[in-house]
């Protein structure tokens, strides 16, 4: 998978609904077919593998992640997910194991959120968080909407079943490496996910004016670059707690027209917010609006929210069942909240949803050189196995 997309400096660029994405997924789904499994694509493009289970009305057992990346991506983040999943119906089939239940093997339609916002978009349809409609109309930044790359993208893969929107589930598990540092620094092998904090997205508008970079005047300039810097500052000090909890970027900014002597005359950044406490991620997003306005001037600005996602609390049961696993397995483990965001925070609202992590090296990710240990993505698989295979026992 890794070879798909590859950048030549370790890593991938394999963003939502692009050619990559439907090379990574069409490889899937030919190792699937190879296997005899049963395919199905959804309207916002989440590709399910179903194994059959003993009983053919059961709900399945779902687990997966995502096969798309951040631009500049490691070859570990979401795709470990997928494979450690797939990897649970290969063995069951290899050892001839039925199941009562079926399993699913999830891929999510553009979790990464880089290309198309918002992030976790395939998981939020599917859970009805966001309407489709919004979704498909998600435009990158060369125009193209999310609707017109699903259709070409599609155009790539076999011809495949449809399925509806937020078919039901048993439960859900996804497996991950952590993409920070907590398991690396206290030489654990396996996370036992309790929840995922929460994230808001913003998307901040600053209108000024275009001007001769040579001659105007700075009493006469509407720079929205000045302004946008000054609203980045504040912002900066506004959720710089001393106890380090709150996480606030700035990973978009782009500055129009872009002409070294042209006083810019538009600015365009992205804020991504995140507290694992709803309470104070409501106050402290709330403050966004009010710092925008209150640096603004002279120029005009607009906030506009694209996701607010409150933290998640996982099923207790199912945070004790992966607990549970990682002891019978005889693997060091450590409760944890997961910092970045995934596809589980909307399976958690429709079914009993858990997360396996395990480290990854120096806590590095979304970068070419994530890495994460040959044996801890084995020790995360076998726990994953462990759970599947006891809630598609049930
Ligand atoms: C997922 O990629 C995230 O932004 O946490
Ligand atoms: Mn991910
Ligand atoms: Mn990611």
């Amino acid at each position: 998978m890794a070879a798909i997309g590859a950048t030549g400096r370790g890593g991938v660029n394999r963003q939502a609904l692009s050619p990559e994405d439907g090379a990574a997924r069409a490889r899937l789904m030919g190792w699937a077919k190879a296997r005899g499994f049963a395919l199905f694509l959804d309207p916002i493009g989440n590709m399910f593998i179903r194994r059959h289970g003993r009983d053919k009305d059961a709900l399945p057992v779902v687990a997966g992640s995502h096969l798309d990346s951040q631009p500049t991506g490691g070859n570990y983040d979401g795709v470990y997910g997928v494979l450690a999943a797939f990897e649970v119906l290969e063995s069951l089939e290899d050892q001839v194991i039925a199941t009562r239940r079926p399993i699913e093997v999830v891929v999510w339609t553009n979790e990464e959120g880089s290309r198309f916002s918002p992030t976790t978009m395939g998981s939020a349809v599917y859970a009805g968080a966001i309407p489709l409609a919004d979704a498909l109309a998600s435009r990158d930044r060369d125009g193209v909407t999310a609707g017109e790359a699903l259709k070409s993208m599609l155009a790539q893969l076999p011809k495949t079943e449809s399925r509806p929107l937020g078919s039901s589930a048993h439960a859900y598990v996804e497996a991950h490496i952590e993409q920070g540092p907590v398991l690396e620094g206290a030489g654990k092998r396996i996370g036992i996910v309790s929840g995922i904090q929460g994230l808001r997205q913003f998307t901040v508008t600053v209108t000024g004016e275009e001007a001769h970079a040579g001659t105007t005047p700075r009493a006469r300039r509407r720079d929205a670059f000045v302004t946008a810097h000054a609203i980045v500052g504040a912002l900066a000090r506004l959720t710089a707690d001393r106890a380090d909890t709150v996480r606030f970027t700035v990973g978009r900014f782009e500055v129009y027209p872009g002409s070294p002597n042209t006083v810019p005359g538009r600015v365009q950044f992205m804020i991504d917010l995140r507290h694992p406490d709803a309470g104070t991620l409501a106050r402290l997003g709330d403050r966004v609006f009010a710092t925008c306005r209150r640096h603004a001037a002279p120029c005009a600005v607009e906030v506009r929210e694209m996701l607010h996602s409150k933290p998640v609390s996982f099923d207790p049961r199912m945070v004790a069942r992966v607990r549970d696993a990682a002891h019978r397995l005889g693997l060091t483990s450590l409760d944890m909240v997961s910092g970045a965001t995934h596809d589980a925070k909307y399976m958690a609202g429709l079914c009993p949803t858990g997360m396996v992590f395990v480290p990854c090296r120096g806590g590095i990710s979304h970068n070419e050189s994530e890495w994460a240990a040959p044996e801890d993505l084995a020790a995360g698989a076998d726990v994953l196995s462990e759970v599947v295979a006891d809630l598609a026992a049930e």
